[in-house]
């Protein structure tokens, strides 16, 4: 599956305020996804960002004025209507309090406000400027109004500015903007779908320093958490310990063992429409978990076990509507473990894979699965991107029998 970005036409505009230089990092993110990007400048941002070098990254001369007919395709002075009509999404980055007040208020004075007028794409606008100017009553109304125009605007973060304040304003990072621009323009197929994901490892104390768990990062659960709430989703992600970022737009609940887990998954479980235990739970735990840090030379030689709950097997007995998803890391027997658990589970589908597979499983970025299905059918997937892969599993779950 292509990413959904790759082939689109996108115009970055770019206004003139410090951030801009950020504007170079998100073209070439957008460059990386495959997307075709043309760059639409007003005249101040180019004091703050060299022309030669967004020309550069997308490959094509910038456009800053709009009677330069030399930026025009075809040679015709009228690129503005041109490239609003070729665009798949239009993204301002940053944009100054001058821009969002003039598209609030239909001003055509410059290239990048008359072409905004004739675009019919989905627009995105990032506004970055300082705090003060950013509360300014004017700028907020304008942005509520430039909302109800039907621009999706990604809120400024907080921060200590470049011009020395100290709140809202800051352009938020090529990546958060790439993220937001991928969700927008992801159709909402899975909308009014209640998903839940679990991710990452659980945590299984011995004592407030020590525990068992597993090199499980998160990354295969928060894709696929990501994926399923830009195709509208309603999401939550119980995830066990990771380094990863909160998804935008999913609710995270945070726990660290199976049995909160197992706690967070089954309250939420009778709503549900799809589970998907992507998590790596512990078997296993301590069973007595001590109150201080043991010292070395009071320890015992051995650890007694209890088992943990089995989330994903109790909620395959309890299942009514929901389709249910397992993951099966194996080291050996691929098909035949996975397909086990699958009977045994009373799962829907199950994404297997080979951990001891290069790239594949634990930590890594990319992911080789092979889906085992309930009528004894399987698809083996190449080797992907986990964010790709999340959503080529979403699209075998949208196959799968309704219940
Ligand atoms: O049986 P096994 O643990 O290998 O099965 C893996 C699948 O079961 C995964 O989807 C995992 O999230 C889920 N699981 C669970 N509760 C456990 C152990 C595994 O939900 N205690």
């Amino acid at each position: 599956m292509k990413d959904i970005l790759a082939d689109k036409n996108i115009v970055l505009g770019v206004c003139g305020g410090i951030a801009a230089y950020k504007s170079a990092e998100l073209l070439r993110l957008f460059i990386k996804k495959g997307a075709k990007v043309r760059v639409m400048t007003s005249k101040s941002a180019l004091k703050f960002i060299g022309e030669a070098t967004l020309a550069a990254l997308s490959g094509t001369s910038v456009c800053s004025d709009l009677f330069d007919a030399e930026t025009a395709d075809d040679g015709a002075a009228i690129k503005h209507i041109e490239w609003a009509e070729t665009a798949d999404a239009v993204v301002i980055a940053p944009a100054t309090a001058n821009m969002v007040g003039k598209l609030a208020n239909g001003i055509a004075d410059d290239a990048l406000s008359t072409f905004l007028l004739a675009v019919t794409a989905p627009r995105f606008i990032c506004p970055s400027m300082n705090t003060h100017m950013y509360e300014n009553r004017a700028v907020q109304r304008n942005l509520d109004r430039l909302e109800q125009d039907g621009y999706a605007i990604l809120e400024p973060g907080s921060g200590s500015l470049a011009c020395g304040t100290v709140g809202p304003g800051r352009l938020p990072e090529p990546h958060e903007i790439l993220a937001l621009v991928t969700a927008g323009l992801t159709p909402k197929d899975l909308a009014s779908q209640k998903v839940l994901v679990t991710a990452g490892p659980t945590h299984e104390p011995l004592d407030p320093v020590r525990y068992i768990g597993n090199p499980s990062s998160g990354k295969m659960g928060f894709a696929l958490a990501t994926a399923a709430a830009d195709r509208g989703a309603d999401v939550t992600l119980v995830s066990g310990p990771t380094v990863l970022a909160d998804p935008p737009g999913v609710e995270l609940v945070r726990v660290k063992t199976a049995q909160e887990m197992y706690t967070a998954v089954m309250e939420r479980f009778a709503d549900l429409d799809i589970l998907i235990k992507s998590a790596a739970v512990s078997d296993f735990r301590p069973d007595t978990c001590c109150d201080q840090k043991v010292k070395k030379d009071k320890a015992a030689d051995t650890i007694c076990l209890a088992r943990n709950p089995d989330i994903l097997k109790e909620a395959g007995h309890a299942k009514k509507q929901q389709l249910l998803i397992g993951f099966a890391a194996e080291t050996e027997h691929l098909e035949i473990y996975a397909t086990g658990k699958l009977k045994e589970k009373n799962l829907d589908m199950i994404v297997g894979n080979l951990v001891t597979q290069a790239e594949a499983g634990f930590q890594a970025d990319t992911n080789q699965v092979t889906l085992f299905f309930k009528d004894g059918t399987h698809a083996t997937l190449p080797l992907m991107e986990k964010a790709q892969l999340a959503h080529v599993i979403l699209d075998h779950i949208r196959q799968l029998p309704a219940r």
